[in-house]
């Protein structure tokens, strides 16, 4: 089954296309890689996927309904929440503040705090579970500054999982982090539920190997390659532009 479906994809801006003509699905469950080259189009995919950015043309199906066009935070209720490649937290508030007001946002009047006190525990509930998922329930009010780096990547993912997501966009989750805090996320990455199919931006190549089931290649924003890893390794054009570097 068909998690996301992306038809004929298409964005520019101005004379630079970043999104050309991409066909791309993540099958329900998946763990699938979008790799390429930096300025590839990765980020600019992942805007238009989670409703950011508006393509210029195609369509983007989530559970075989049309999505593109529709503003974030509905795409999020339909069940594809994205954590940030850039730090979007609040730096004041404790990890757990964060995840409640990123649910309240996204939900928006069901989640009104003055509406009723069963609905504020279910909120604390659900953030409460999202923050242990991540690994960070010991964590939870302590105030995002005084969080390390790694353990802001951790509570980005909790932010997305708080959503309740089908689909899981992660935009460079292991940028700019330990080795050590690399290993917890891709740890933690391979722990989240098969129910939810991830998308992962990565361009650390030992994460993508080790977690992915398919890999696609972009490049010019144009899909280059999309398989197995095993076929990813072996496609000479993918060998030619991005990992030619790579010894196996
Ligand atoms: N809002 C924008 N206006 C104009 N050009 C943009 C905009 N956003 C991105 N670009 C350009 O689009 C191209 C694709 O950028 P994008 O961020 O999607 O690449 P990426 O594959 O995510 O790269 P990286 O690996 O460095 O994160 C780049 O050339 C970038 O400079
Ligand atoms: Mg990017």
């Amino acid at each position: 089954m068909t998690a996301l479906e992306i038809r004929g994809l298409r964005k520019s801006f101005g004379s630079l296309v970043v999104t050309d003509n991409v066909n791309l699905d993540l099958v329900a469950g998946e763990r699938h890689a979008l790799i390429g080259p930096n300025g590839a189009g990765k980020t600019s995919l992942v805007h238009q996927l989670a409703g950011q950015l508006a393509p210029d043309a195609g369509s983007i199906r989530l559970d075989g309904h049309k999505i593109d066009g529709l503003p974030p935070e509905r795409i999020c209720r339909l069940g594809l929440a994205r954590a940030f490649q850039r730090n979007t937290l609040f730096r004041d508030l404790t990890a757990h503040e964060n995840v409640r007001l990123a649910v309240q946002s996204r939900h928006g009047p069901r989640w009104n705090p003055f509406v009723r006190i069963s609905d504020r525990h279910e909120l604390a509930d659900l953030a409460e579970a999202s923050l242990s998922r991540v690994g960070l329930a010991g964590r939870a009010r302590i105030a995002v500054r005084a969080l390390s780096y790694g353990e802001c990547r951790q509570l980005e993912i909790a932010i997305a999982l708080a959503c309740e997501p089908k689909v899981l966009l992660l935009d460079e989750p292991t940028s700019g982090i330990s080795p050590t805090e690399t290993r917890q996320i891709a740890d933690l990455i391979a722990s989240l539920p098969a129910s939810i199919a991830i998308l992962l931006v990565e361009h650390d190549m030992d994460v993508v190997f080790a977690l992915a089931h398919r890999i696609t290649v972009l490049h010019r924003g144009a899909v280059l390659a999309s398989g197995t890893p095993a076929q990813i390794t072996a496609d000479p054009a993918v060998r030619e532009v991005y990992l030619g570097g790579r010894r196996t």
